[in-house]
This record gives structure tokens, sequence and C-alpha cells, in this order.
């Protein structure tokens, strides 16, 4: 499914946190959302998931405006993962990603074998199969973040938003949800709109990046041509230079931490 968004603005009181901002993405494209803290990445996730009215500008999920789909509809074609989930203590690691089934279950919320396959596989894909009936709050940190990544997985969704996914997360587990993202959108052709922080983790799961300051877009490209920018230490005020260690390898952002070293030695 293709997501696109144009001009979109979203103001909280008197602070624009998103600024006429536009994306287009193809059917299995994977979009990384980079900027500071601050910049508008959580805004603009929530802008095309529905959850927030922008002040101008609209959200498009195939050839449908999703301020025009009632919450179910959308949720068939779209799962949202935010930065900061809630659900109850209590709540097992099983009834979290059967919820995530609820615009595919029936009116009376009977599950059938499709759905089944699909809790089934959302569980195995995240590794959390053997961990199925704790509760979230018997997880730690990072199970319970693989815990809601497979809650959305389990919707089947077309398009996944995820905002900053790999947070929490030791570095093993980082990499296979990047490699997970991957392969949705190559094996399944799930359009993917990820907000990270790992500049170069957004280099090798996307497809193309969009650069946010200050609720604007200050690049949209492939990873490639951002490289060829200076826009990644001008905007997060890092010394740092993109290095390659092969011709065809993706180009690695180097950040220079020497003179950290040098006043604590
Ligand atoms: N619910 C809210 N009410 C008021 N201001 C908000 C709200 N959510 C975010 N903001 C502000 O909007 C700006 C963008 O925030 P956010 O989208 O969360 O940035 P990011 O995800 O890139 O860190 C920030 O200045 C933040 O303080
Ligand atoms: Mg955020």
């Amino acid at each position: 499914m293709s997501l696109s968004c144009f001009d979109l603005s979203v103001v909280y009181g008197q602070r624009t946190a998103l600024d006429h901002f536009s994306l287009t993405l193809e059917k299995g494209e994977v979009r990384a959302l980079i900027g500071p803290n601050g910049s508008g990445k959580s805004t603009a996730l929530h802008a095309l998931a529905g959850l927030i009215k922008p002040a101008k500008g609209k959200a498009v999920v195939g050839d449908m405006p999703v301020a025009s789909m009632s919450r179910r509809v959308l949720a068939r074609e779209l799962a949202f993962l935010p930065q900061q989930p809630t659900a109850p203590d209590e709540m097992t690691v099983a009834q979290l990603v059967r919820q995530g089934r609820y615009a595919h279950v029936g009116l009376f919320g009977s599950y059938g074998p499709e759905d089944e396959k699909a809790i089934d596989w959302a569980l195995e894909s995240t590794g959390l199969s053997a961990l199925a009936d704790r509760s979230l709050q018997q997880l730690s940190g990072g199970e319970r973040q693989r815990a809601w990544i497979s809650a959305a997985l389990a919707q089947q969704a077309g398009i996944l938003l995820l905002d900053e996914p790999t947070s929490f997360l030791d570095i093993g587990y980082q990499v296979e949800v990047l490699d997970l993202v991957h392969r949705l959108s190559r094996e399944r052709g799930v359009t993917v709109v990820m907000a990270i922080h790992d500049i170069n983790q957004a280099i090798a799961v996307s497809d193309r990046i969009s650069l946010l300051e200050k609720g604007k877009l200050r690049f949209d490209g492939r990873p490639d041509e951002l490289a060829e920018t200076e826009l990644v230490q001008q905007i997060f005020r890092v010394k740092g230079r993109f290095v390659r260690m092969s011709a065809e390898s993706p180009p690695h952002f180097d950040v220079e931490l020497a003179r950290l070293r040098e006043t604590t030695a």
C-alpha cells in the first residue's frame, strides 16, 4: 500500500511541531525518519496514523485520505507502534498480540484460523513464542519492546509505522528488528516508516531518508545522497564524516569522539 502526506502542519498551542511536511512512499518502500529530539518525528508518525488532526494538509493511504477512514478500516491498512505504548501490566504477551488482530476479527470478536496463524507468526518473528503466557510486567524492557512489535506485526497491515522500535534493545535484537523490517518490505511488500536515532542503522535499512529539523523537512533522498551533504553534522551539531569500507559498501557515519577521550584521559 502506498502512503503519502502533503503539506502537513501540526500545531500544539503556540508551537508548530510539524511545518509543511510532505512524504511519498511507494508500496514496499522503507523510509527512515531521522532528526534531533523534538524535531517532529513522532508528531509526523501520529499525523500519518490519523491520531492527530493536522492544522493543515492531509495524509493519504492508497487513494483514501486518512481523515476519512474509520479506526477499524484504517487499522487493516496501517499499524502504528508509538514510542511509549501503554498496556495494563497484568496483560500477557499473547493477549497483547491478539489485540493486534482487532481490526480483522468479526463483530462478535471470534478468532478464526487466519487470526491464530497471524498471532503465531508474529510471536515467532519476534522470538516470543516461549514467553507468550508471561505478563508484560514480567518482561525485560527489550522483551516488552518486542511484544509491542509483535502486536503491530499481528495486525498484518500493508503499512507499518514504527517510532524508535530499536530503543531499549541490545545490539543483537536491534539488528534482528532491522532485518525483520527489511524482510517484511522485500518479501511481503510492506511499506514502512520508521523513526530511528542511529544514522547508520537508518542508512542500512532504508530506501530513502527524511531528515527533520524543528518540524521542517531538511532532506528527502537516498542514503548515499545524504552522505554527500553536511546536513548530519550541521543539524545534530557533531563533528564527523561519512566513510566507505569499499566502493560497493554503504556510507557509514563516523562521529568524532576523540575530543571526549582527550578530556577524560
Ligand atoms: N502533546 C504535545 N503537546 C505539546 N507539544 C508537544 C506535544 N507532543 C510533542 N510536542 C512538541 O512538539 C515538538 C516535536 O515533538 P516530537 O514530534 O515528539 O519530536 P521527536 O519525536 O522528533 O523527538 C517538540 O517541541 C515537542 O515538545
Ligand atoms: Mg519521538
